[in-house]
Parts: C-alpha cells; sequence; structure tokens
C-alpha cells in the first residue's frame, strides 16, 4: 500500500489531539511530523500538548516541531474557555518525556516540501495558518509541490463560533488565511457547516470510552470540552471539528461539498475572520476550494471507534 504522507499543523486542543491520534491509528497515513503553532493555547502548550498525545498512542518516535508564537500581524487570541487552562483538560495525563525537534516547524515544512518528491505531501492545518503562510512567504517554490490541502477552518451558513462571523482558526490569523486560500493549492476546507453536524452524543462518547488503550482519554476530553458547545449551541453534544480533516483522506465518501471562492475579511474589525463562502456561487470569482457541507456522521464515528481501538 502506498502511504499518504500528511503533516498535521495544530494547536491541541481535545480536538485536534483526535485528529493526531486517527492519523497515528491509520495504516494508510505516514505522518511525517507535527507541526505546531499557537491557537487554543499558547506555543508551549500546544507543542508539549502534541507530544503528550504521541505518548499516548504509544508512537514517542513521531517528530513534533514547534512553529509560530503569535499571528503574522496580530496579538494572539487564545480559547481556553473551551478546551480549559492546559488545551487538554479533561484528564491528566504524565509529562512527555519524548524530544521536541530542535528544527522550527516552519522550516521542517519547507525542508520536508523541498525534498519530498513533487506532489506527494499533504497538509492537515487544523489551527490557526499561521505557519502554513509564513513558509509560503518565505519559500514560495514549495506551493506548487503541495498535493492537497484539507484544514478544518470557516464557515459559511453556521456564520462564527468566535465572534458572529468567524470562526477560531481564521479569525485568530487572517492575513494567514488569506495567503493560504489564495495560494492556488487544490484546497479542501471542513467549515463549521459540517463539523457541526459531527456532534458528540451520549452514545457516542460511550463507544469512544469502550476503544482500547486510548478510548478513556478520548472520552474524558470530549466530556470536557462538550460543556461548553451544549451550554452555547443547546445541542446534544460538541461539534468534533479537527479528526474530520483525517477522516476525509481516508473516506472521502463520507463528506460532500461544492467547489466554491472563498475570500478571507481581513479588513473589517465587525467581521474580521469571516469565510465569505460563494456557496450560491453569485460572483463570477473563480473557485479556490473544495468547502465540505455534509458528513455521514455515524459514518464518520464509527471509523473513528475502529481506529482509535487500534491504538
Ligand atoms: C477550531 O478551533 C479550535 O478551538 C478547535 O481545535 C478547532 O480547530 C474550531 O473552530
Ligand atoms: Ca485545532
Amino acid at each position: 500500500m502506498t502511504k499518504r504522507k500528511i503533516i498535521i499543523d495544530t494547536d491541541p486542543g481535545q480536538d485536534d489531539a483526535v485528529a493526531i491520534l486517527l492519523a497515528l491509528a491509520s495504516p494508510e497515513i505516514d505522518l511525517l511530523g507535527i507541526t505546531c503553532v499557537a491557537g487554543n493555547v499558547p506555543l508551549e502548550l500546544t507543542a508539549k500538548n502534541a507530544r503528550i498525545v504521541c505518548e499516548l498512542a504509544g508512537r514517542p518516535e513521531t517528530r513534533v516541531f514547534a512553529g509560530c508564537d503569535r499571528p503574522m500581524a496580530r496579538k494572539l487570541v487564545t480559547a481556553e474557555h473551551v478546551h480549559g487552562k492546559t488545551g487538554l483538560d479533561g484528564i491528566t495525563l504524565p509529562d512527555p518525556v519524548m524530544p521536541l525537534q530542535d528544527q522550527h516547524a516552519v522550516d521542517f515544512l519547507i525542508e520536508t516540501l523541498r525534498t519530498e518528491p513533487e506532489g506527494t505531501v499533504t497538509l492537515c492545518p487544523i489551527a490557526p495558518l499561521t505557519n502554513i503562510a509564513t513558509a509560503f512567504e518565505r519559500a514560495p517554490d514549495i506551493i506548487p509541490r503541495i498535493q492537497e490541502i484539507v484544514l478544518m477552518g470557516g464557515a459559511y451558513f453556521e456564520v462564527g463560533n468566535i465572534t458572529p462571523t468567524a470562526e477560531f482558526n481564521i479569525y485568530v490569523d487572517p492575513e494567514a488565511a488569506k495567503i493560504v486560500f489564495g495560494a492556488g493549492v487544490p484546497l479542501t476546507v471542513m467549515p463549521l457547516d459540517v463539523t457541526h453536524k459531527a456532534l458528540t452524543t451520549r452514545a457516542r462518547v460511550e463507544a469512544f470510552r469502550e476503544a482500547g488503550r486510548v478510548g478513556p482519554a478520548v472520552a474524558s476530553w470530549t466530556d470536557f470540552f462538550e460543556r461548553f458547545d451544549k451550554e452555547k449551541y443547546g445541542s446534544e453534544g460538541a461539534p468534533l471539528h479537527d479528526p474530520c480533516t483525517v477522516a476525509y483522506l481516508l473516506r472521502p465518501e463520507l463528506f460532500s461539498g461544492r467547489e466554491i471562492n472563498v475570500e478571507i475579511e481581513t479588513g473589517s474589525d465587525l467581521t474580521l475572520g469571516m469565510t465569505v463562502a460563494d456557496w450560491w456561487r453569485v460572483t463570477q470569482r473563480a473557485p479556490n476550494a473544495t468547502f465540505i457541507g455534509d458528513v455521514d456522521a455515524d459514518g464518520y464515528f464509527a471509523l473513528l471507534v475502529e481506529r482509535l481501538a487500534q491504538l
């Protein structure tokens, strides 16, 4: 089997953690590295949490890199109100002993994309896009070498979760998002419209709890962060956002969407970070993204449980 080579760019975050576990549990995927960025919590914690997750999975040889500690042009906004003080609240896991790589995440992205054969590396950003956009600015030659980007971010019908009109990952670094959405790389986007259909219902959380060695930790994470979303949305559970990206690589038939134009608002204080998604194709602007709108949620959670149980 030819494995799909991916790099996960992340700010763990409980849902990021599940995305990392899904990749590590999947034989179809070769996880070349995990690049960390400031987002849900500051960089020091995201780089620590990524290693906690690798050790939980029994994969301490995974290479974890620390990247940018703040957005390209703005002050960092974090989300401890959702993810807790550590970013990974829910269960206390041991501090990691595996090393953080010396190389900066942006240098790792550039070097990897230059050395791996053209068109063979997929990027899965599930955090503010600072590392990716910084790499594009520093080394534009890597852009055409990327196979595909599958990212979590943005919204259309669901509009926003950190402001009335913006989703967190795009809002935190809209300048970076503008660079990535404008780069011309094949781009698949998992917006809130799809992740809000992938809810951690009671039955799904209980299935996680039974899913092998890592199951209880995953259930404790979802138990923790769903309290915030359930109260906010009055829903049955919380959206499990980030693993949608990795699940899409494994089982694209679970998802459906359309190719549309998506522009990023960087000029307005009121709607900063809005993904202006031309879902109804009312402009002549050329499509630059496959914007996913629907998911077979039962299939998605079944895939997660099946794979997590392998770890
Ligand atoms: C995104 O923001 C973060 O809080 C989550 O980890 C996810 O990547 C959802 O808006
Ligand atoms: Ca995230």
